[in-house]
């Protein structure tokens, strides 16, 4: 892909509000959720988890979840992103295991991404470390740089990296014809209860996804020297 067309995408994507029943094809939707798959994330631990919503009986319950947001009804099918907050526990010997085993890092580094997980996201015995870690840490900090700390951060971290793949994903439908909207407006325990998410994921976004109802769509965006700082702010 050129340049150019990728900013042509990145431009023609709107957050859709009006969505046609029609089904979105697996294929289409299987890709979309492979262009999320490969979204980076810190060590890459990929917290993120999608649940994917197609029964109309759940997308109504999810829309009420959503303050009766109608796109949550009218779109085929609602992603909810669920980011594990404990995604060192879950995911990390995996992701080794596989990196290892595709020759993409040594024992040597992995060793070294171990010892920085177990840093960053000590918990202790009752969740005392991270406790600890938000008393301690300002106080390192005097002397030295201290980076982010999930244990510290907790569901902001999750929240964060889903965002990656979020993009990723409405970036993949546009490209494939389809629409989507990222959602924040919503009761994320009531959206919790309905689909079964444990405790320990966050859920930052819902996206419903579809094919565009016939809108005239115009959005604007802040002008670049207002956003962007050369050299410092
Ligand atoms: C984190 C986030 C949360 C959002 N939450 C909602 C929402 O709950 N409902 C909604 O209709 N739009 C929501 N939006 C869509 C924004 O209103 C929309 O992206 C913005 O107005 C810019 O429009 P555009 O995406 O078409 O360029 C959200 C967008 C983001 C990034």
């Amino acid at each position: 892909m050129q340049l150019d067309q990728f900013l042509d995408l990145a431009r023609t994507r709107r957050a859709v509000r009006h969505f046609r029943p029609d089904p979105v094809p697996s294929e289409i939707l299987e890709a979309v959720l492979e262009a999320a798959r490969w979204a980076p994330s810190g060590y890459n631990l990929q917290p993120t988890s999608f649940v994917v919503v197609t029964d109309a009986d759940t997308r109504e319950r999810l829309c009420e979840a959503c303050l009766g947001q109608k796109q949550v009804r009218e779109a085929p099918v609602v992603i909810v992103l669920a980011a594990d907050t404990r995604a060192d526990r879950n995911n990390l010997d995996a992701v080794l295991g596989q990196d290892l085993a595709a020759g993409a890092i040594d024992d040597g580094y992995a060793a070294m991404v171990r010892k920085g997980v177990k840093l960053v996201f000590a918990r202790g015995p009752f969740g005392l470390g991270s406790i600890l870690a938000r008393v301690v840490l300002p106080l390192i900090r005097l002397f030295r740089p201290v980076p982010s700390f999930p244990s510290v951060e907790g569901r902001v971290w999750a929240a964060r990296q889903a965002m990656l793949p979020a993009m990723n994903l409405m970036l993949a439908a546009h490209a494939a014809g389809l629409a989507t909207v990222p959602m924040e407006g919503f009761d994320e325990a009531r959206v919790r209860d309905i689909l079964g998410i444990p405790r320990a994921r966050t859920v930052p976004l819902l996206m419903p996804l579809g094919y565009a109802a016939p809108d005239e769509l115009v959005r604007t965006r802040l002008p670049m020297d207002r956003l962007v700082h050369p050299e410092r702010w």
